[in-house]
């Protein structure tokens, strides 16, 4: 497949590619529901092991999928701190600090998770997680298991370690495939510093410049926003692919066009003043934890994106609801901004739902789905998610490391929506008009699993409110229908029978 970046350029050709794509997507999908048949499926197994085993050295990190110029460990000095690219670069800087993406070897749940993956594989997939987690610690041959294991303030103050940061994205010189972190990093590819980047007419003082193609296209992220269980092939997070299989792609709608927007101003404090400078803010949906971090402005960014994210709406409600009988509201969420299946990513966290209440007009709540109880969403909820599971069928909440299945998986493709009923009795004696509410509600992973990785109340989940419909439907007085239901001591012209206590 790894021709399909050097001919997507032209049209034509885009289309064939992205047609060969989804063919493999299909094949693999095919293969995962019925388990270990995976003869059509060898790009997936053990990241590309089989054909790159036979090459001495093609997998320096295995089981990640990294690779270097001449596949050798970097050396640390090769990087500088962000800051001192800050130093320059003090807009993008400042943007990049309040991201998810500079705190993705710092943040607790990734280390707690982390530290179990590590003890529970017995250190096999240390390589994997710190590849797309922190590239440079693993490219210089910084990581062992014991620091994976140890408490972050202990690694903060025995061995820092940069997240995904200016130097990792700016060295990227090329792509040997699209997931599990198939970057090559090329640190002084012309024996001085070099960056690479989208300008044709960028100058440094302080480093060259090389002009990437790839920074300005999906594929670039899509190294790390794809990631295959390196054993068992199971797609584990596959964001890059629900985006290439959308409109989006064959709009050229990319994720640098949702995620790093331009703004009017300076890339460099000496450079020139530039109409549109790629944004470096990366918004996406985790409020919780950089709200945790102290990150507030990047939080409030994260729920303005999970705002623009979906719309909920009532579908068919009835003109009248009943007293006495069962009514069905349906409800629509439609995926009108994500460029990729809401939501998207981390699969044991991601998760969003529909919160759906009845109240009648004396504030009684007759009916309720989708409230949180032991720190989850209760029972039944309508909920939007991926399940994955062991080999036999158990689903995993943490344990992602034994993943062999996808389970199921009800996300909404984007631009695609999904209707869903309510069924709910209303009591005889229900006052009107009753009001019927539906927030759709998300959050990063559950209370219960942030509970359960980091300790009780160590850290508070926030629920982010991503739209909300409300609407009063008045309870049917003496119609035709309602005779039906109303019970027959009750006198029928007299609606106000069915308002008092
Ligand atoms: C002494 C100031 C200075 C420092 C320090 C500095 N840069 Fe730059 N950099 C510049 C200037 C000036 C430009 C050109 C800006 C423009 O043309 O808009 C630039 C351009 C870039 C570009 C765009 C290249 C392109 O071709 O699109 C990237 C990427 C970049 N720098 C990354 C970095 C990184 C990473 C670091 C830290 C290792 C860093 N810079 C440190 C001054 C600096
Ligand atoms: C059309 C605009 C658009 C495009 C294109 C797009 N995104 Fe997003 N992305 C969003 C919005 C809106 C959200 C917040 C809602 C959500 O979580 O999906 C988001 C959320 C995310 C999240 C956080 C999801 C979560 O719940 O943890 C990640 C990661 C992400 N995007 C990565 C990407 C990558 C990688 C690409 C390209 C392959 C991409 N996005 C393309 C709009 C876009
Ligand atoms: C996750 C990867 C990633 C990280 C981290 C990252 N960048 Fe970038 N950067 C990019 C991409 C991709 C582009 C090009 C975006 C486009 O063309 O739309 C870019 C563009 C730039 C540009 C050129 C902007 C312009 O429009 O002229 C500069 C300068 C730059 N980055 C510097 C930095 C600095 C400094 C840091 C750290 C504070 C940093 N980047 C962190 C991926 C990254
Ligand atoms: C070297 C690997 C790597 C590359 C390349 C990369 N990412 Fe990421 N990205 C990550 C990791 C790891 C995280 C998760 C950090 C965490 O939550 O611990 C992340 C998180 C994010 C988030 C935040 C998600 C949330 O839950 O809020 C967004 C948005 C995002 N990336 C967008 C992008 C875009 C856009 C690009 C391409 C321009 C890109 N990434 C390239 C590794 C990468
Ligand atoms: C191929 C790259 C890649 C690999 C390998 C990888 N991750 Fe990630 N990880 C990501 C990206 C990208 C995200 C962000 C997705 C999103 O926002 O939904 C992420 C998100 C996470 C999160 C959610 C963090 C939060 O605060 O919500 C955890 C926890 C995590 N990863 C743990 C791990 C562990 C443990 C491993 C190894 C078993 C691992 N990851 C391997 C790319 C990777």
């Amino acid at each position: 497949m790894s021709h399909s970046r050097h001919t997507c350029a032209q049209v034509a050709l885009h289309r064939l590619c992205f047609l060969t794509c989804l063919l493999t997507v299909t094949l693999v999908a095919a293969d995962e529901l019925q388990g270990d048949d995976n003869q059509n499926n060898e790009k997936w197994l053990e990241p590309a092991r089989s054909r790159l085993m036979h090459v001495i050295g093609a997998m320096p990190f295995f089981p990640h999928r990294a690779n270097t110029t001449g596949n050798l460990v970097l050396n640390v000095k090769d990087f500088d701190n962000a800051q001192v690219c800050g130093a320059c670069h003090t807009e993008i800087y400042r943007q990049w600090r309040s991201s998810m993406m500079s705190q993705a070897w710092d943040e607790p749940i990734y280390r707690a998770l982390l530290k179990r993956a590590s003890a529970a594989t017995e250190g096999k997939v240390d390589n994997f997680c710190t590849g797309c987690h922190t590239p440079i610690g693993l490219t210089t041959g910084q990581i062992t298991s014991q620091v994976n294991r140890s408490s972050i303030e202990d690694s903060a103050k025995n061995h820092p370690m940069p997240g995904v940061d200016c130097e990792t994205c700016h060295n990227i010189s090329a792509r040997t495939g699209l997931d599990n972190g198939a970057y090559v990093l090329s640190p002084r590819a012309h024996g001085k510093p070099t960056k690479f980047g989208p300008r044709k007419d960028a100058v440094s003082p302080y480093h060259d410049t090389v002009y990437s193609a790839l920074h300005t296209r999906s594929d670039f992220c899509g190294t790390c926003h794809n990631v295959t269980h390196p054993f068992s092939s199971v797609a584990v997070e596959r964001t890059y692919d629900e985006w290439q299989e959308s409109t989006y792609s064959l709009n050229n709608v990319t994720c640098q066009s949702c995620h790093m927007p331009g703004f009017a101003g300076k890339a460099a404090i000496m450079g020139p003043d530039r109409k549109e400078v790629a944004s470096h803010w990366f918004s996406g949906a985790n409020a919780t934890m950089l709200k945790h971090l102290g990150q507030e402005e990047g939080a409030q960014r994260a729920r303005d994106m999970l705002a623009r994210a979906a719309q909920i709406t009532f579908q068919q409600l009835p003109a009248a609801i009943i007293p006495g009988q069962y009514a069905s509201v349906a409800v629509k969420v439609t995926n009108v901004g994500a460029g990729h299946k809401l939501p998207t990513g981390f699969p044991e966290g991601r998760e969003m739902w529909i919160d759906f209440r009845v109240q009648d007009a004396s504030g009684r709540e007759l009916y309720r789905l989708g409230s949180i109880k032991d720190g989850k969403t209760e029972v039944n909820t309508r909920n939007f998610k991926v399940h994955i599971g062991d080999k036999n069928g158990n689903p995993l909440d943490v344990e992602v490391w034994n993943a062999t299945q996808i389970l199921s998986d009800n996300r909404i493709l984007p631009k695609g929506y999904n209707i869903g009923e309510f069924s709910f009795l209303v009591p005889a004696d229900a006052v009107g008009p009753l009001t019927l509410t539906a927030d759709l509600n998300y959050w990063p992973f559950s209370q219960k699993l942030a509970d359960y990785l980091l300790g009780k109340d160590k850290l508070q989940v926030e629920i982010t409110r991503m739209a909300n419909v409300t609407q009063s439907v008045p309870l049917s007085t003496g119609s035709d229908t309602a005779k039906r239901a109303i019970p027959a001591k009750l006198k029928l012209d007299d609606a106000s029978a069915y308002y008092k206590e």
